[in-house]
């Protein structure tokens, strides 16, 4: 008798991030925090649905008339309105084109295949630290990851001399993938100046920039946090962009996601886009299409565009909020240096001088949950509880 096929694979562990969602869904103390996976909470530890977002969802249900297959792009109307979030308005129509796709993984994985059918195995370079993602989605499309320096640890800081350094070993065609706004894990962002110099660097190198963006306007605002990514597509003939709404639209299990290609001419934007086509017919053929037609009915309205941003805004300053409260009590423990990172930070995350073992105690004597990798989601923090998880944290900071 043969054996089955299915007897030869081991067991894998948990997704870092996944696992620790269940664990902490798992958990039955009172008063646990969860500073786990980045998805937004309020302040009564919900993530609810965004009110422009539940208003475009009953204009669509009211107004839907078919279900029919929309093709491989998706719905036109939402790609171009997440070109305008990226470019601040529309870009050269015939440089650039966009997919939709199942989310922001789906952009990222349908960008590194497209740079795997320009050349196969292709190395992806990515920041140290990264998310645990990234060389995840690269490893399984056969890609090589590598790291380039990102972070200095001593002050929570981009150190951008560094990152210089390690792309002076990146080759001709290498794919370098660049985090938009918000940074993840470190919320540690590169200054527009700094973007602008990394173009230089990837054109000098003729590198293919691989940019994610997956936390727009959680940090300074809509075009305050594009700024740099925006000096950077000026500066280049050719990007591929990730976006995703999960965030910023509050729309994570709709799966909802753009790649955008910028190509160097209109004959190389129309190949690329043959490619992209393909890649997503044999993986998805076609990508979800609640959550575009959402950001797509939001967007082409005024009105509902202000509540979005106002409501992204409100979430914005929320963080901000939990940032300096932290950064204080935290600082009050004795721990200035990782207080004032925090509170100079973006986004959700910040990444704290913490190893697997003091996350681990965390969660063992605290209920307080936290990937090994020292990443806290700020906007898990509870206001009233700030004072004694700082106490925690410090008590397990190594630095
Ligand atoms: C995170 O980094 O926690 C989020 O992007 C969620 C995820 O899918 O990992």
């Amino acid at each position: 008798m043969p054996r089955p096929m299915l007897s030869v694979l081991d067991a894998l562990p948990p997704d870092p991030l996944l696992g620790l969602m269940a664990a902490f869904r798992a958990d039955e103390r009172a008063n646990k925090t969860d500073l786990g996976v980045g998805v937004y909470k309020d302040e009564n530890g919900e993530t609810p649905v965004m009110a422009a977002v539940r208003e475009a969802e009953r204009r669509l249900v009211e107004g839907q008339t078919t279900k029919v297959y929309q093709g491989p792009r998706g719905d036109a109307d939402f790609c171009a309105a997440v070109e305008r979030l990226v470019y601040g308005g529309d870009p050269d129509a015939d440089r650039v084109t966009s997919f939709a796709t199942p989310g922001g993984c789906g952009a990222l994985s349908l960008g590194m295949r497209l740079a795997n059918a320009a050349r196969k195995g292709v190395p992806v370079w990515m920041s140290d630290p990264c998310w645990p993602n990234h060389p995840h989605v690269a490893r399984a499309l056969g890609m090589t990851p590598r790291d380039y320096a990102y972070l200095d640890r001593a002050t929570g800081r981009a150190d951008f001399q560094a990152v210089s350094d390690d792309l002076k070993d990146v080759m001709s065609g290498d794919v370098v993938l660049i985090q938009g706004p918000c940074h993840n894990p470190s919320g540690s962002d590169l200054t527009t100046e700094e973007w602008g110099a990394l173009a230089g660097i990837c054109l000098a190198r003729g590198a293919l920039p691989l940019i994610d963006i997956a936390y727009h306007g959680l940090g300074d605002g809509l075009d305050a946090d594009m700024e740099g990514v925006r000096a950077f597509l000026a500066a280049v003939p050719e990007a591929i962009v990730s976006y995703s709404c999960s965030k910023n639209f509050g729309l994570y299990r709709e799966r909802t996601g753009c790649l955008l290609i910028q190509a160097e001419t209109a004959a190389a934007r129309e190949a690329a886009a043959t490619h992209a086509a393909s890649i997503a017919r044999a993986d998805w053929s076609m990508p979800p299409a609640h959550g575009q037609a959402a950001v797509a009915t939001i967007l082409a309205d005024e009105a509902l565009t202000k509540q979005w941003s106002d409501e992204l805004a409100s979430m914005r300053a929320r963080i901000l909020d939990l940032r300096t409260a932290f950064g204080d009590a935290l600082a009050a423990e004795g721990r200035e240096t990782a207080g004032a990172a925090v509170t100079a930070q973006k986004g959700m995350f910040s990444m704290l001088p913490i190893d697997a073992a003091g996350a681990e105690r965390l969660r063992a004597e605290h209920a307080i949950y936290m990937p090994g990798s020292g990443r806290i989601n700020v906007a898990g923090l509870v206001s009233e509880r700030i004072a004694e998880t700082a106490k925690a944290i410090a008590g397990v900071i190594t630095a």
